[in-house]
């Protein structure tokens, strides 16, 4: 669907279009949406170019790129990872991103993606727990209640119908915001003192604290038999959660292995270590959940795929919401040839006004 007939005219959804959507649509709505468009993109993960994010480092945080085409539609998304911006009120994660057509190279959407980077995470997150999450988990565990928390929260409610929400963040005013934020939504809420605590009766432990260091989050003493570890925080090298004794005890499913050694929980591992692509649980050449007792981990970095999906989510949600600015983004001369007389054309208007 190409909602926009102007082909230079490139529909820009911003931060206040995207939440006016969000309220439009209804957040449970978006999420369950949304993850069925990213597992639709995942289960025909062949048709795709795929490539790692291309990443540049520096000692506060991280800047990516993130590429992702299917040969009919192109999509990035630049994103930042930055721990130690919430101390000077701004945001670990920002994003934006574009998505474009293959057969003209020209953008067909340019989107605000910080609000859409947490409600996809959130998204893949829920969808793939429907294939890992122990039959009728409804409690889960949510260690570090900061940007990411609520959004997954609720997909878990939409898409599992996880209702007992047991919170823990080292920062109390983190899982007061979130307690606040999730009051009214259905949800039975637990403030947790520790981790141990927070950990006890779930059968779900997200994990999405953000420290750029191998951090501790989870010790093995803190897993139980039969759990589902969503291990969102750990995405980049040299940041962690998880000790590797859980990683060794645990059946491990990942989005695109080559990106996840590099930045996922499993840089702790030797690089032949058995892990398994979401893609093949998909489309059942690979197990998911196999047992009672069987840990499985989502070790969850974020792959271009999902923000793909997200893009495509968007732009099909245009016409009917009318929530965008248009951009006049693309040079448009009647020549396509005469880029340069195009401004000699407009300083002359200029000129003349
Ligand atoms: N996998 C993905 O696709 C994906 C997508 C988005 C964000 N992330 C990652 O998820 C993490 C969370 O993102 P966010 O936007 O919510 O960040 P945020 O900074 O808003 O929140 C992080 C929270 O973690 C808490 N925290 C830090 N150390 C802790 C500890 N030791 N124990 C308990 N809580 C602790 C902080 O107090 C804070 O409230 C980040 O690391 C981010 O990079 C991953």
């Amino acid at each position: 669907m190409t909602p926009i007939p102007n082909l230079n005219i490139v529909p820009f959804v911003s931060v206040d279009h995207m939440m006016k959507l969000v309220v439009k649509i209804g957040i449970e709505t978006v999420l369950t949406d949304l993850a069925a468009y990213i597992e639709e993109d995942i289960k025909r993960w062949e048709s795709f170019d795929k490539t790692p994010r291309i990443a540049a480092h520096s000692v506060d945080g991280v800047i990516e790129l993130m590429p992702a085409s299917d040969g009919s539609l192109y999509a990035f998304k630049y994103v930042n990872g930055h721990p130690k911006n919430t101390r000077e009120g701004r945001q670990t994660v920002t994003a934006f991103g574009l998505l474009a057509d293959v057969g003209t190279g020209y953008p067909t959407l340019l989107s605000e993606m910080t609000i859409l980077t947490a409600l996809r995470t959130a998204a893949t997150s829920a969808v793939v727990a429907k294939y890992l999450a122990p039959k009728g988990a409804d409690c889960m565990a949510v260690i570090g209640n900061g940007a990411q928390s609520e959004f997954q929260a609720i997909a878990f409610k939409a898409l599992l119908g996880v209702k007992k929400l047991r919170l823990y963040d080292v920062d109390h005013a983190a899982t007061e915001k979130c307690m606040r934020n999730l009051a009214g939504l259905g949800f039975d809420l637990v403030p947790c003192t520790t981790i141990e605590d927070a950990v006890q009766g779930a059968a779900i432990v997200t994990t999405a604290t953000a420290d750029k260091q191998n951090a501790t989050i989870l010790t093995d003493n803190m897993v139980g038999a039969g759990i589902h570890i969503n291990a969102i925080g750990g995405d980049c090298p040299g940041k962690t959660e998880l000790h590797r004794d859980i990683l060794l005890r645990s059946d491990i499913f990942v989005e695109y292995t080559p990106q996840t050694r590099i930045e996922g929980e499993i840089q702790q591992l030797p690089k032949n270590h058995r892990v398994t692509e979401l893609w093949q649980v998909m489309t059942g050449q690979a197990e998911g959940r196999k047992s009672a007792r069987q840990i499985t981990l989502f070790d969850s970095v974020g792959f271009a795929i999902e923000d793909f999906s997200a893009l495509r989510y968007v732009r099909d949600q245009l016409q009917r919401t009318r929530l965008y600015q248009e951009l006049d983004l693309l040079a448009d001369p009647d020549d396509p040839r005469d880029l340069f007389g195009m401004i000699q054309r407009s300083t002359a208007n200029l000129a003349v006004a």
